[in-house]
């Protein structure tokens, strides 16, 4: 059963056509790899899904939902959470400052200042501590490395505990010891049927994790399936040395 599904989307920025009649199926409990060249239009493909770009034409459905045209924040109250290529956290904030707007973007109508249950601020650095920054949680966020930034935005979206994750470009940024942290911690909240779409360019990291991946190439899809087919699929091959 496909939990996500994105069919026949078109966008155009002016005259670059960044989507070109491109579906999308994710099916529940899966890890999904969304590869391409840059500006093959992943992340426009993201963007449409979760309401931060109309797009010109195609539908979207989320967990037998129609979320095509629908806001962000309605996306994200459905249970679809996602990261962003650049991060968007709040830079003038501490870390663990992060995780209480996450927690009350949550919907607590707690007030600004102040935790609204020991629960949530326990849970908050349960999640720090599950992706790994813990020993940085009374930082300024902006003074973070990139890939420390990833991985908190990473912890901001678990907070709201979302059914399916889009992450763009998770690994990129992170050292190699915080990246296998990063890919065991994907495939425990998959185990816990969490269900993933990433994209991603660190090839070793989406073959290694992904159940099965979809490619674009100049917003459109060339080729779908498992890892080891996709990889050596000429129109694939073609696409990354064609440029
Ligand atoms: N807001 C925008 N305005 C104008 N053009 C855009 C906009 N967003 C994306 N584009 C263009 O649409 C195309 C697809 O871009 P997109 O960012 O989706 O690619 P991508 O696959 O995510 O690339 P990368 O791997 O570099 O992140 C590119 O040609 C890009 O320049
Ligand atoms: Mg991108």
């Amino acid at each position: 059963m496909s939990i996500l599904e994105a069919r026949h989307i078109s966008k155009a920025f002016g005259g670059i056509q960044a989507l070109d009649t491109c579906s999308i199926s994710v099916e529940q409990g899966e890890i999904m790899g969304l590869i391409g060249p840059n500006g093959s239009g992943k992340t426009t493909l993201f963007n449409v899904i979760t309401g931060y770009e109309p797009a010109d034409k195609g539908e979207v459905h989320f967990n037998g939902t129609s979320i095509t045209s629908a806001r962000p924040d309605h996306v994200f109250s459905l249970g679809l959470g996602r990261t962003f290529q650049l991060t968007r956290i709040f830079s003038r904030l501490t870390v663990l400052e992060n995780m209480h707007v996450a927690a009350q973007r949550r919907g607590s109508r707690a007030l600004l200042s102040r935790w609204s249950s020991r629960h949530e601020q326990k849970r908050a650095l349960e999640l720090l501590d599950f992706v790994g920054i813990t020993q940085h949680k009374n930082e300024l966020a902006g003074s973070l490395s990139y890939g420390q930034k990833k991985l908190l935005e990473f912890a901001f979206i678990l907070i709201a505990e979302p059914k399916m994750i889009l992450l763009d470009e998770p690994a990129g940024g992170i050292n190699p010891t915080l990246l296998n942290h990063l890919s065991e911690r994907i495939c425990e909240l998959n185990k816990r049927g969490v269900t993933f779409l990433l994209v991603e360019h660190n090839m070793e990291f989406v073959m290694g994790l992904c159940d099965r991946i979809t490619v674009l190439h100049r917003g459109a899809k060339i080729a779908e399936g498992a890892p080891e087919d996709v990889r050596k699929d000429p129109l694939v091959l073609e696409a990354y040395l064609g440029g």
